[in-house]
């Protein structure tokens, strides 16, 4: 019966469209307040013009050999809460470069996405930001990075360079099982249970594949009762939400305490 046949194929559509639309939804949720913008205070400063035309809030141990670059979600460098992580980074030791990859120019629910994305690729970003690597490599620090979102993919794009020791990535955007197979270095994977732009099921792919790689440290977790963004941009007054972001973070210090030496 044709009937049933077109039934079917709306069906299959409207599921894509269900997927697609939360996963849009979940990528701006809890955006970042920029009332809260400059008012904090901020261990770190605005530079501009790093090597490759980036502006950068950077912070902790300039003369670290250990630069960490921290990747933003599709909100950008701006998010006191992600500059709070930088800062917490920095504290442990490290040279933080958090990138403004956007230019200013963050998504928000008025942008089309698709546009968007064309004009701020993760991939090109990765290739753009080699200037950036290259100079911090040349100053003689070896560079780790952490990714959220949108700067999952971008960190496991660089991961893929030779210039990268150790990346996490948290609730990753884009990221793919392929992607997994030409990362060179030691990967943690932070997802949540309720993400549905990187759900666990492809989080698991992400482990089969890296369980196939010979000598490629991995490692990844599923938090429990928290969605897509909770470890950059959580509820502040809500304590599992932070208690739940701080694990993540500790995990993501963990990590480079461990892989990046
Ligand atoms: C977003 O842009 C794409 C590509 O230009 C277009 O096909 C799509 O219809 C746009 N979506 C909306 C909601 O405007
Ligand atoms: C990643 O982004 C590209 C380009 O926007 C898109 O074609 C592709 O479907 C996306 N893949 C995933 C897994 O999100
Ligand atoms: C996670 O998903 C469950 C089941 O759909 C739901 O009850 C819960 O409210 C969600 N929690 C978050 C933080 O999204
Ligand atoms: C944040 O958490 C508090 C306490 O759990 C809750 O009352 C509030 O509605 C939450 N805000 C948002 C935007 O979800």
């Amino acid at each position: 019966m044709p009937s049933a046949q077109v039934l079917l194929c709306l069906a299959v559509v409207l599921a894509a469209a269900a997927a697609t639309a939360q996963a849009h939804l979940q990528c701006l949720d809890t955006p970042p307040e920029r009332s809260l913008l400059g008012g904090q205070a901020e261990a770190g400063e605005v530079v501009h013009d790093l090597p490759g035309g980036f502006r950068a809030y950077v912070t902790g141990a300039a003369s670290s050999s250990h630069a960490i670059v921290l990747a933003s979600d599709v909100f950008g460098f701006e998010a006191p809460l992600l500059r709070k992580i930088a800062d917490r980074v920095g504290e442990a030791g490290y040279f933080v470069v958090v990138p403004d990859f956007f230019n200013g120019d963050y998504l928000d629910e008025k942008k089309n996405l698709t546009e968007w994305l064309k004009a701020h690729s993760p991939v090109k970003a990765a290739e753009d930001a080699k200037p950036l690597f290259a100079a911090l490599t040349k100053e003689g620090k070896s560079i780790a990075v952490g990714g959220y979102c949108w700067g999952g993919k971008f960190s496991v794009e660089v991961g893929k360079t030779n210039e990268v020791k150790a990346v996490c990535i948290s609730h990753p955007y884009n990221v793919t099982a392929d992607d997994m197979k030409e990362v060179k270095c030691p990967i943690e994977i932070l997802g949540a249970q309720n993400d549905t732009s990187t759900p666990p099921k492809l989080v698991y792919q992400f482990v089969n594949a890296l369980r196939q790689r010979n000598g490629i440290p991995y490692f990844a977790k599923i938090f429990p009762g928290v969605a897509h963004g909770f470890a950059c941009r959580y509820n502040t007054t809500d304590p599992f939400a932070v208690r739940t972001a701080e694990e993540a973070l500790a995990y993501m210090l963990d990590w480079f305490k461990k892989y990046f030496k």
